[in-house]
């Protein structure tokens, strides 16, 4: 365990450690996040610290993706114990730019990937993928790391980077790592510390339903139905409001697949203010 990990806010100090690490033969993986960092962030430190020979995290709320100002502001900012974090989970470095570093005066420039950022999120959170995109693309050219780790609780999100990766022959190689979850089956997010204490105690049924509506489709049962049920089930539990749920192929997130093929369901729903998203295998 390091006792601190070092700090640079700058595109040249990054890419001076990084390139000093490529100088001598090392390889760097890099895993964006905004902070607010929980066991499912340290997980993909352990998986870049396994696959690479230095782990870099990137902190930055990026404006860009937050379609709603109010989100933007209560978003969680906790810097020092994040860093904290870092250290015990033994990554090398930590890459915080200032707003005015990643978007200077003039920046005009928007990645948008169409397709798989059609609906789901895409759909309820108008311009958040161009603004994952955007950032994302700025964070692998700033850092020439060499791999980058995202988990699956963001599927959607893992897709938009895999295809603006592959679309701009952006060289690095992308990591989906699979969800950390609480022993009750709620996906660990930053969002669920808004959660108060009945919140929390509702959240598990979300992916109660979702799971009870995979195992029914991947049995046979009619899909529509099973979707149907599901939604049912999170409302009684006590959630708020469903924004949607679905099953998607897994491919191409397209909703028009064949029984059989490689899919996942796809939730998002409220609880009071607080928006839960998850997704899980069909089968
Ligand atoms: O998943 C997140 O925390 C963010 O969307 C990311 C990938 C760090 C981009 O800002």
């Amino acid at each position: 365990m390091s006792a601190s990990v070092p700090i640079v806010r700058t595109v040249a100090d990054l890419r001076a450690q990084v390139g000093a690490w490529h100088g001598a033969g090392l390889t760097v993986g890099l895993i964006p996040t905004m902070g607010a960092l929980h066991a499912g962030h340290l997980s993909l430190v352990a998986a870049a610290l396994a696959r690479y020979d230095r782990a870099v995290a990137t902190l930055f709320v990026n404006p860009k993706q937050f379609n709603d100002p109010a989100d933007y502001a209560k978003y969680p900012r906790t810097e020092e114990s994040d860093a904290a974090k870092l250290a015990s989970a033994d990554a090398h470095l930590l890459y915080c730019p200032y707003p005015e570093e990643m978007y200077p005066e003039g920046y005009a420039t928007n990645v948008s990937v169409s397709g798989v950022s059609a609906g789901l999120c895409g759909g309820a959170r108008p311009g958040h993928f161009d603004g994952v995109a955007t950032v994302c693309s700025k964070l692998f050219l700033q850092s020439g790391a060499d791999g980058a780790f995202f988990g699956e609780k963001d599927y959607q999100q893992l897709k938009v980077v895999q295809r603006f990766v592959a679309d701009l022959n952006i060289p690095i190689e992308i990591h989906p790592c699979a969800t950390v979850r609480d022993a009750d089956g709620l996906a660990l997010s930053s969002r669920n510390q808004h959660l108060s204490a009945g919140q929390r105690a509702i959240a598990p049924a979300m992916h109660r339903a979702m799971t009870a509506a995979a195992s029914a489709i991947g049995g046979g049962q009619d899909r529509a139905l099973a979707l149907e049920a599901a939604k049912s089930a999170i409302l009684a539990a006590g959630f708020d409001r469903i924004d949607y749920l679905e099953a998607r192929r897994e491919a191409d997130l397209s909703p028009d697949f064949a029984s059989g093929e490689t899919a996942r369901i796809f939730a998002a729903a409220f609880l009071g203010d607080t928006r839960l998203i998850d997704n899980i295998p069909i089968g």
